[in-house]
């Protein structure tokens, strides 16, 4: 005769028991858990999402800005408060520089320059606007050391693109630099980029140098009346040009339009070659 277990034989199963309370140390203990984990979900939802790092096996993204395009609004921090792009340019054209970090020897000559050119650029219908990737905070902070380095005042927005959105935007990232000098970021390096957008917010020009190049502004005014230059009048401009020197007239234009657009003459080298003197 198989045998069975006394009905009356307590069971094991802690269903049928109830719990202890928690100590008053456990339920302190949890109720920190829980707000720690609330805190953890709040943080988490207020973060940007990071570009891939090259660990990621996706390929990294990378602007498709090109000459030509409308270049794209965006909304950004600065040291001068809340900015748009496209309200802030109104009906000017815009140079838009990034920069690797603050407190960056090199960057603190490029904007000192950027600062000392204001009435040029004025004179020009520009407006310039920097890009770094520290907090307003820091900018705030190296832009008094900028001005009292240099005896300039620094009157232009610097955005904070501390997450690297806007250089992402712009393709301003030098993906093979991700956590390097000159601060330690799981983030790709904002090298030095320049854009030249027109009044009509079209990319004009676009110049790209290493973090470890410092910029001519020369170089950045001359491209800029180069433009201006060749918008407004039938005209290039040639290889070393200087403001005031000769241009090229375009390959486009007729024999028979060359009186009417070029009152100061045109010296005619070869009949795909010809000379004008500076245009105003
Ligand atoms: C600089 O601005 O001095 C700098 C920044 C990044 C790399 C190298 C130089």
């Amino acid at each position: 005769m198989a045998s069975s277990a006394p009905s009356t034989a307590p069971s094991s199963s802690s269903s049928t028991l109830s719990p202890a309370p928690p100590s008053p140390e456990v339920a302190e203990l949890r109720e920190r858990i829980r707000q720690l984990e609330a805190a953890l979900a709040q943080a988490s939802s207020s973060l940007h999402p990071l570009p891939p790092t090259p660990s990621t096996p996706t390929a990294p993204p990378h602007s498709t800005l090109r000459l030509g395009d409308v270049a794209p609004n965006f909304d950004a921090l600065t040291q001068l408060g809340p900015f748009n792009l496209y309200a802030h340019m109104a009906d000017h054209w815009l140079v838009l520089f990034s920069h690797p970090a603050d407190f960056t020897p090199v960057c603190t000559t490029e904007l000192a320059r950027a600062a000392a050119l204001q009435s040029e650029l004025t004179a020009r219908k520009v407006k310039i606007v920097a890009l770094s990737v520290d907090s307003v905070e820091h900018h705030v902070q190296w832009i008094r050391d900028i001005e009292a380095i240099n005896g300039v005042q620094l009157t232009y927005p610097i955005i904070a693109d501390v997450d690297r959105r806007v250089a992402s935007l712009y393709g301003m990232l030098q993906h093979d630099l991700v956590g390097q000098h000159p601060l330690p970021s799981t983030l790709p390096l904002t090298v030095r980029s320049v854009h030249i957008l027109g009044s009509d917010r079209k990319v004009k020009a676009m110049i790209v140098y290493p973090a470890s190049t410092g910029r001519s502004f020369d170089e950045i005014l001359r491209v800029i009346d180069s433009l201006q230059l060749s918008e407004k009048y039938q005209i290039a401009t040639p290889c070393e040009w200087k403001y005031g020197g000769s241009c090229m007239v375009l390959p486009s234009v007729k024999d028979s339009e060359l009186p009417a657009l070029f009152p100061k003459g045109v010296t005619i080298v070869r009949p795909w070659l010809k000379v004008t003197p500076f245009p105003e």
